[in-house]
């Protein structure tokens, strides 16, 4: 069993986040960036922290606008995956969604995103839509991407009626090994 804390998103986690980016994207975000989608009304950064040093080995950002939140990007460092570290994080930006009263949570990725498609099923989204050539990717070519989504249900895996946090919250704080 290993452990990964979630936490919100630093500033001085940023440039780190942007490493983890470009290893995961090939159209990588800059700490600047980063930045200023940051900066952005309703956006919030989640990173998960992992090892001795607790350094951060993925994060999450994301953008709440009115009763719909976006999952802009997720990504774990390729040495942390398949540790349930993506999941935790998601679980959490769920988790904070819902306790903001969000209704409609969404998120597009690659139509040849297994793994991440496979998460993202695993958590109650579906594909809802296609964006032809969304994704730039190396080479000059481009790949669609799907949007996936799910409603105001998914807060009944978080969050208990009294709005006290349940097991996603548990689950953001623990991963497997
Ligand atoms: C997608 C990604 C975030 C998953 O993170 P992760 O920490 O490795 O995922 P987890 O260990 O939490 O896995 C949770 C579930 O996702 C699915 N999954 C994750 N990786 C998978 C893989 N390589 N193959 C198949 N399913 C996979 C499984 O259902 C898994 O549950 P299981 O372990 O019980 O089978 C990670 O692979 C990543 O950063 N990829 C590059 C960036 C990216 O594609 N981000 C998403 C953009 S939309």
């Amino acid at each position: 069993m290993s452990a990964a804390a979630i936490e919100p998103v630093a500033p001085r986690d940023i440039e780190r986040v942007a490493a983890i980016h470009e290893a995961c994207f090939d159209d990588a975000w800059s700490g600047d960036m980063i930045r200023r989608v940051l900066g952005t009304a309703g956006a919030f950064g989640l990173v998960a922290r992992a090892g001795a040093d607790l350094s951060v080995v993925a994060f999450a950002l994301a953008r709440i606008a009115v009763d719909e939140c976006e999952l802009l990007s997720l990504g774990v460092a390729p040495g942390r995956r398949r540790q349930g570290i993506g999941a935790a994080l998601l679980d959490a930006a769920m988790e904070r969604a819902a306790i903001l009263r969000v209704r409609h949570f969404f998120l597009e990725v690659g139509e040849f995103n297994a793994p991440a498609r496979r998460l993202y099923e695993s958590r109650g989204l579906k594909v809802v839509g296609r964006r032809a050539g969304y994704y730039a990717i190396e080479g000059g070519a481009a790949m669609d991407a799907l949007t996936m989504r799910c409603e105001s249900d998914f807060l009944a895996a978080g969050i208990a009626p009294d709005g006290r946090q349940g097991t996603c919250e548990r689950r953001a704080m623990s991963s497997r090994s």
